[in-house]
């Protein structure tokens, strides 16, 4: 595995592998590589020739008050994992190579960044649109896979590259889930035992709010209101947002017609956890 830290390395890489008609699979991080990173990894590995795996710690999708000095930077086991896995190449540029001095453009990707995550941290998702089509024009991929788990990212990325034309073909993959049904996050680890243990509320909420519907209730409200006294009987964590969106455009419905993707984020002590699940409305059989 080639260890390539330049961005006109990489991109030299990529040239000449596009040359020959290899196809290139990509999938971003910002390290701390855990099993939903290795899923999107083998899926890669599976769909394309050629296999680039990015490690980059993105400064400017860190708020002023988030963890970016302490967010985990475990090098070499990420280097080990995408070794296992078969990666060609892991690219691990600089702070300095992604922003040199005079660095100003910025992508902003305004509707689909409006609320939920976008509203609890405003800088969040240009830091994200703009690293990601950085990437993208360093590495040009033929595709790229991300997890379900950001939700609001993933539906940011595929709307950035339709209107810019990037030419990426993007993959979502389903989140991965710890055996009670956490998801998998790099700042899991920053829970404490007791937090761990609290932690699958979450996906406990989001499991009662998809019941319901199952049920076939249609009423937003009432689906968000299952999901809230699941958290509410804990009473140490505290509800950021539960939403009830269309999942193309993550407004929030008032009533539950077609496919809905129901949306969480929650504290517990000083971490924050996000998380979702897709829910239908059962099929009338005639
Ligand atoms: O999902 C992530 O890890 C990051 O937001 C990404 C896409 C690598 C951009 O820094």
């Amino acid at each position: 595995m080639k260890i390539i830290r330049s961005p006109a390395a990489i991109t030299a890489w990529s040239e000449r592998l596009r040359c020959e008609g290899v196809t290139i699979g990509f999938v971003p991080t910002m390290g701390a590589l855990h099993e939903g990173h290795r899923s999107l990894i083998r899926q890669a590995r599976l769909q394309c020739d050629a296999l680039v795996v990015s490690i980059f710690v993105n400064p400017t999708q860190f708020g002023p008050q988030e963890d970016l000095s302490k967010y985990p930077r475990p090098i070499s086991q990420d280097r080990a994992i995408c070794r296992q896995e078969g990666v060609d190449v892991c690219f691990e540029p600089t702070a300095k190579a992604m922003y040199p001095a005079g660095f100003q453009t910025t992508v902003t990707v305004p509707t689909v960044a409006r609320r939920w995550e976008g509203e609890a941290r405003p800088h969040h998702f240009q830091g994200v649109a703009t690293v990601v089509t950085k990437l993208f024009g360093m590495v040009r991929p033929h595709r790229a896979l991300f997890g379900q788990k950001d939700f609001q990212q993933s539906v940011l990325v595929q709307r950035l590259v339709t209107d810019l034309n990037l030419g990426v073909d993007i993959v979502i993959r389903p989140t991965v889930r710890e055996q009670d049904g956490l998801a998998m996050s790099s700042r899991n680890v920053y829970l404490s035992p007791n937090e761990r243990h609290r932690a699958v509320t979450l996906y406990k909420s989001l499991q009662a709010g998809a019941a319901v519907i199952r049920t076939g209730e249609t009423d937003a409200k009432a689906v968000r209101s299952a999901m809230a006294q699941v958290i509410n009987q804990e009473s140490s964590i505290t509800i950021d947002y539960l939403a009830v969106c269309d999942p193309r455009t993550l407004e929030p419905v008032s009533s539950v017609t077609s496919r809905v993707v129901l949306l969480g984020a929650i504290r517990l002590g000083s971490v924050r956890l996000i998380d979702n699940l897709l829910a239908a409305v059962p099929r009338r059989s005639s």
